[in-house]
């Protein structure tokens, strides 16, 4: 086991490249399913969740290059089980983007079913229900979902009306329309921008998406999808977390390969809390500075996470963090998950002052935070953990770092050379 050690008290100055999206990564590769030729991707992020993908769609017979980050070579001519395995599926919820491609493509898939996280229960009831609707027929037995077209019939194009925003069901239903036969409709889809770059790659393939990043989009069904090539957005959330870190720090730094569209309502609460965020004209990087003398001279702000253009709730753990020490009290309400504010329970280990109220923290704002052992809950928690240590007075250890590592490249090497103080170490015992 590892850990993140962090020795707080430094400004992050200078220049982050942003990766590769890992929630566009996931679907766009389980995606490949669907082509009946090799897809070329690049800016893939090198992350374990990529891993965990590729072990799965080698697992259903498909074969890939290693050339990753820069470009990855799926040849999913050779797929032959449509089936996800537990051993795999248990490290990772978003396995379940494997069977809108499988029934799409083979009308029938077997995925485990995705066991319980810490941030909420994360059903998959709305992806199934949109799946019956297109006729195939679902059991749950021995902790997997069978699914499956009777007569191998293909998929039938329907209207489907998400009663909530669900982002992976979004994807699941587009993937598995792509060769269905007929249109399907999905009304209240997510308009994440992950969503569009999955369309892109769908349209490049020769399927027929229309309006995607809306919240209706239409999928014509065509016959048979061949291989293309497509290179991955950059990742908003792992861009933001950078935004907070250089703010909360009171540093200056200036992200490179990223797009501020995807980060306008953070930006906006970023700029109302006293940070200044400028977007070149030239290249479109973002520069963010903090206040001088850092977070004491942030203001604390509400926030309400929503569905995308909202507040992104992977952003509300690392928002938290730098409530902690900005000056004045913060309310951040959690509208998406029903169990994220774990990062709040090890926050307050480290002098802290946030009070669970429901779907509620109130946080007030201390003068400063002090290093202590605390545990990564999930990926964001551990990110938010790793900027609270940037501030805390001594050394801060972040435990259960694989969180960290399915969801940001190189995370210790990109803020240590921002000046931040960060190393990896093993944990004795
Ligand atoms: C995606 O998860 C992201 N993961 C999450 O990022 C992100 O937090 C989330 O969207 C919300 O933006 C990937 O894209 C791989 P949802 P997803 O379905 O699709 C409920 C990270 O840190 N719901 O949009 O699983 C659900 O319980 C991860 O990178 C149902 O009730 O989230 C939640 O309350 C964490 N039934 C709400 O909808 C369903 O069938 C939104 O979930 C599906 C969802």
């Amino acid at each position: 086991m590892q850990k993140i050690v962090i020795e707080g008290g430094r400004p992050l100055k200078g220049e982050v490249t942003i990766s590769g999206a890992k929630n566009s990564a996931l679907p766009i590769l389980f995606a490949t399913v669907l082509a009946d030729g090799p897809v070329m991707l690049r800016n893939v992020p090198e992350l374990e969740d990529i891993q965990t993908t590729l072990k799965i769609l080698q697992f259903m017979g498909a074969k890939h290059s290693n050339g990753y980050p820069k470009s990855l070579k799926i040849q999913p001519t050779g797929l032959k089980h449509c089936e996800a395995p537990y051993e795999l599926v248990k490290t990772m919820r978003a396995s379940v983007l494997a069977m809108g491609p499988l029934l799409g493509r083979f009308h029938q898939a077997k995925v485990s079913l995705p066991g319980g996280c810490a941030i909420g229960a994360r059903p998959i009831n709305l992806h199934l229900k949109a799946f019956e609707q297109m006729g195939a027929k679902i059991e749950i037995e021995g902790g997997y979902v069978n699914a499956h077209v009777p007569g191998k019939k293909r998929l039938q194009g329907a209207k489907i009306h998400f009663d909530t925003i669900t982002v992976t069901g979004t994807e699941n239903v587009m993937m598995a329309a792509a060769l269905a036969k007929g249109q399907t409709v999905i009304e209240n889809a997510a308009r994440e921008p992950e969503i569009p770059d999955l369309a892109n790659i769908l349209n490049k393939m020769g399927a027929k998406v229309y309006g995607a990043g809306t919240e209706t989009i239409v999928i014509d069904g065509v016959d048979d999808l061949k291989g293309a090539e497509h290179s991955i957005i950059s990742d908003r959330i792992e861009a933001g977390t950078f935004m907070i870190g250089a703010a909360m720090t009171g540093g200056s730094v200036t992200l490179r390969d990223t797009e501020s569209l995807m980060v306008e309502a953070l930006t906006a609460k970023l700029e109302e809390c006293g940070a200044k965020v400028t977007v070149s004209p030239k290249d479109g990087s973002i520069k963010v500075e903090g206040p001088a003398g850092g977070a004491k001279n942030l203001k604390s702000s509400d926030i309400t996470t929503a569905p995308y253009p909202g507040f992104a709730t992977d952003f509300q753990a690392q928002y938290m963090a730098m409530m902690t020490v900005s000056q004045g009290t913060s309310v951040i309400s959690e509208t998406i998950f029903e169990n994220r504010f774990m990062h709040a329970l090890e926050m307050k280990r480290m002098g802290a002052d946030i009070q669970i109220e429901g779907h509620r923290a109130i946080v007030k704002g201390v003068k400063k935070l002090s290093g202590a052992p605390v545990m990564a809950s999930d990926l964001r928690a551990s990110a938010a953990l790793l900027l609270a240590g940037l501030v805390a007075d001594g050394l801060t250890e972040v435990h259960r770092v694989y969180h960290i590592d399915r969801g940001y490249e190189n995370i210790e090497k990109k803020f240590r050379a921002l000046g931040a103080r960060v190393k990896r170490a093993k944990v004795k015992y």
